[in-house]
């Protein structure tokens, strides 16, 4: 297994080569789209995803282009939900979002071709394979990204949270909101990830169970960082659920009740995978850090 930094290299190195050749009567949709994706972030997703697959003994050269896609899968989401018909925002890692540099046009438009741009890397690796196990494989991770992606997944949690005005929310919608706009592109990273090494469906429900509380905490403290941080440390406007009026956890319980639910949560993943040996340490640490993490 390699640390965070070093998968993450990976994928800062090889994100962009999976952009297709772009006609030059359209350069700015290449542009754009580099602009987003070299714009940084943490790329927790494509990390999780190969190192899962690396956990489960897979060959991560092989698991890279699934990584970039679903960063590409991730970012197409950031570039819509700052559009002003969403989350109307004007800072995104740190830069100016796509619409404020391009337009709402094209920076819609970069969102799809992101999107699609994703699935072709994804079949296009497939279509080159021979074996057919392999080809199952790969095929069982691409249904993982494409439902947790859509209308089962980040795509429903979106919709729930534009609708999520006035706090007029309970519980029970910020649980869906959170499952879906974050934990299940998580989750889908994870189980991908596995499914590309052919790993067996008990350690891929254990780590699903795991990676459910990872992606649930990693939205509580997205609410907690949008009351506690900056801008200049977060690369986005803080203050801005509040702002919206938009109910989340945080501000239903308090930030001392949601730390609680930290501590809970990163609980529960960690003993999901205690009967794994040192190997799953990467993922022990990286919840451990995350309850911790200031951007
Ligand atoms: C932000 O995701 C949106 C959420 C789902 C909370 P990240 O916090 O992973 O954003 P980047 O990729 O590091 O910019
Ligand atoms: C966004 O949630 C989740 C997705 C983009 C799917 P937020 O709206 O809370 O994310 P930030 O705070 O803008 O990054
Ligand atoms: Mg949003
Ligand atoms: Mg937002
Ligand atoms: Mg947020």
């Amino acid at each position: 297994m390699k640390n965070y930094n070093e998968y993450k290299k990976i994928i800062d190195e090889n994100l962009i080569k999976y952009i297709p050749s772009i006609d030059s009567k359209v350069a700015i949709l290449r542009e754009a789209m580099e602009y987003s994706l070299l714009a940084g972030g943490k790329r927790i997703r494509p990390v999780l995803l190969l190192a899962s697959c690396d956990f489960a003994n897979g060959n991560i050269d092989e698991a890279l282009p699934y990584a970039c896609a679903i960063e590409y899968i991730h970012t197409y989401s950031l570039i819509h939900d700052d559009l002003p018909a969403m989350d109307n925002d004007d800072l995104r890692r740190g830069k100016p979002t796509s619409h404020k540099m391009f337009g709402e046009d094209i920076a819609i438009l970069t969102g799809d071709a992101l999107l699609n741009t994703a699935f072709e890397i994804m079949m296009k690796n497939i279509m080159e394979l021979h074996d057919i196990d392999k080809i199952r494989n790969h095929i069982k991770a691409i249904y993982q990204i494409t439902k947790n992606s859509g209308i089962y997944g980040m795509i429903a949690g979106q919709v729930a949270d534009v609708s999520n005005l006035q706090n007029k929310c309970d519980d029970e919608i910020i649980k869906f909101i959170n499952e879906g706009k974050t934990a299940r592109l998580l989750q889908a990273s994870i189980i991908s990830g596995l499914n590309l090494a052919g790993a067996d469906e008990d350690i891929i429900n254990d780590f699903d169970d795991y990676a459910y509380q990872l992606g649930v905490s990693f939205q509580i403290v997205d609410d907690i960082l949008d009351i506690t941080s900056t801008s200049e440390e977060l690369g986005k406007t803080i203050g801005k659920d509040a702002r919206d009026d938009k109910t989340n956890y945080v501000n239903l319980h308090g930030i001392a009740e949601a730390k609680k639910h930290l501590k809970k949560s990163t609980e529960l993943g960690l003993s999901a995978i205690s009967k794994y040996d040192e190997r799953a340490d990467f993922f022990r640490t990286l919840l451990v850090k995350l309850e911790k993490r200031t951007k």
